[in-house]
C-alpha cells in the first residue's frame, strides 16, 4: 500500500469510527492514572495536559480558528489530510493501541502530516500525543521507529513541545547511535536531535555522545555526514560547548577526509565546525587547562591540522580553489591560537 492510500485508509477508519469510543475510554482512563501518580508525588513532566477539562475545549477553540485560516487558502486535497482534535485523538488512540505495524504505521503517518502545521503541534501536545508518540521508539520494528521519529522531528518545532521532549533525547541518541549505520532509522534519529538542538538550550545533553557522532561523521556515507554535520554545527555555535566538543574523540580516519576525493561540501561545511570552535575558544584564558585533552581529542587532531592542511594545499592536490583558500585561511587562524609563541 502506498503512503497516501495507507493515510486515507486510517482517516476513513476514523469516520467510520470503529473501536473509538474503547480507545477514548482508555485515554481518559490513561489520563485519570496519570493524576493519581502525579497527586501520589509521581513525576510531574508527564504530559498532563489532557487532565484538565480546559484543555479539550482550547484545543478544539485553537482548532477551529486554524481551520478556517488554512479553508481560506486550502487546495482542494488539503481536507483529507487536516484533522480535527476529534479525529486527532482517535489516531492518536490507534497509535496507543495497535499492535499492528501497519496501523502503527499508518496512524503515525496521518499524525506526522498533520503536524506539519504549527496549530496542531499545540493541539497534538493538548491531546497528550507527545508521550503516546514517545512510547512508540521503544519497538524494535526500525520502520515503525522511523515513522515516529519523524511524527517527533515535526512535532519538536515548538518551543513547548521541545521542552517536553527533552526527557526522551537520551533515548534517541543512543538509538541513533546504535542504529544501523546509514539507516534510515538513523538518519530520521538525527534529524531530530538536529531539530532539537537549534536552540543552546538542550545541547548540554548530548555532550557525552560527541566522540559517537564523530565517528559515524567518518563512517557513514554522504547523507549521515550531511545530517551529522548539521547536528555538529548546532553545537559548535554554541560557546558552552566548545570545550566539551574539544575533549570528544575522534576517529584516526578523520584525517583521511583531506586526502581523499571527498565531497567538497563536507570539507568545507566539516571546516566551518572547526572554524567556530577555534573562535569560540578562549585561547589565552584556557592555556594553562589544555594539558586536561587527551591524546586522540579533536583538540590534539586540531594541533596536528597542518598534516591535512598541507595535503590539500600540496602542489598535486586534487581539491579545488575554494576548498584550498578555506584551508589557508582556516590553518593561518589555528596556528595563530594554539601556537602563539612560535609566530614571528
Ligand atoms: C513533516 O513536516 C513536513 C513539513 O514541515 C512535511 O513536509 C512532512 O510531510 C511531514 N512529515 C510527515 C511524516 O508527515
Ligand atoms: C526540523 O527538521 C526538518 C526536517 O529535518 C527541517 O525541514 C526543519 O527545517 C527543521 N526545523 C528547524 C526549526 O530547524
Ligand atoms: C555506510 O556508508 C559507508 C560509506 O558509503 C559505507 O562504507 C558503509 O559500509 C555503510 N554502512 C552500512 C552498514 O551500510
Amino acid at each position: 500500500m502506498g503512503y497516501a492510500r495507507k493515510v486515507g485508509w486510517v482517516t476513513a477508519g476514523l469516520v467510520i469510527g470503529a473501536g473509538a469510543c474503547y480507545c477514548i475510554y482508555r485515554l481518559a482512563r490513561g489520563r485519570k492514572q496519570n493524576k493519581e501518580k502525579m497527586a501520589e508525588g509521581g513525576p510531574g513532566d508527564v504530559d498532563d495536559v489532557g487532565d484538565c477539562p480546559g484543555a479539550r475545549a482550547r484545543a478544539r477553540a485553537r482548532a477551529t480558528r486554524a481551520r478556517r485560516a488554512v479553508q481560506k487558502r486550502a487546495s482542494p486535497n488539503s481536507d483529507d489530510t487536516i484533522l480535527s482534535p476529534q479525529e486527532l485523538q482517535k489516531v492518536l488512540c490507534l497509535v496507543e493501541m495497535s499492535e499492528k505495524p501497519y496501523i502503527l504505521e499508518a496512524a503515525l503517518i496521518a499524525l506526522g502530516n498533520n503536524a506539519a502545521y504549527a496549530f496542531n503541534r499545540d493541539i497534538i501536545r493538548d491531546l497528550g500525543g507527545l508521550p503516546i508518540v514517545a512510547k512508540i521508539l521503544n519497538t524494535r520494528d526500525p520502520i515503525v521507529k522511523e515513522k515516529a521519529l519523524i511524527v517527533l522531528n515535526n512535532l519538536s518545532v515548538n518551543a513547548e513541545n521541545q521542552r517536553r521532549l527533552k526527557i526522551y533525547m537520551n533515548q534517541v541518541c543512543d538509538d541513533t547511535i546504535t542504529s544501523r549505520l546509514n539507516s534510515s532509522v538513523q538518519l530520521a534519529g538525527l534529524r531530530l536531535l538536529t531539530n532539537m538542538t537549534v536552540t543552546n538550550e538542550y545541547q548540554h545533553m548530548l555532550a557525552n555522545s560527541i566522540s559517537d557522532l564523530f565517528r559515524l561523521f567518518s563512517a557513514g556515507n554522504e547523507e549521515t555526514k550531511f545530517q551529522v554535520l548539521k547536528l555538529l554545527l548546532n553545537l559548535a555555535e554554541n560557546p558552552a560547548m566548545t570545550r566539551e566538543l574539544l575533549r570528544a574523540q575522534v576517529p584516526s580516519s578523520l584525517g583521511s577526509l583531506f586526502n581523499k576525493k571527498e565531497n567538497k561540501e563536507i570539507i568545507l561545511k566539516l571546516l566551518v565546525v572547526f572554524e567556530n570552535i577555534n573562535d569560540n575558544f578562549k585561547w589565552e584564558e584556557n592555556e594553562p587547562t589544555q594539558s586536561q585533552f587527551i591524546q586522540g581529542s579533536l583538540f590534539f587532531f586540531l594541533k596536528q591540522f597542518q598534516v591535512c592542511a598541507d595535503k590539500i594545499l600540496g602542489i598535486e592536490s586534487h581539491h579545488d580553489f575554494l576548498v584550498k583558500v578555506k584551508v589557508g585561511k582556516f590553518m593561518a587562524k589555528l596556528a595563530e591560537n594554539m601556537f602563539p609563541n612560535s609566530q614571528e
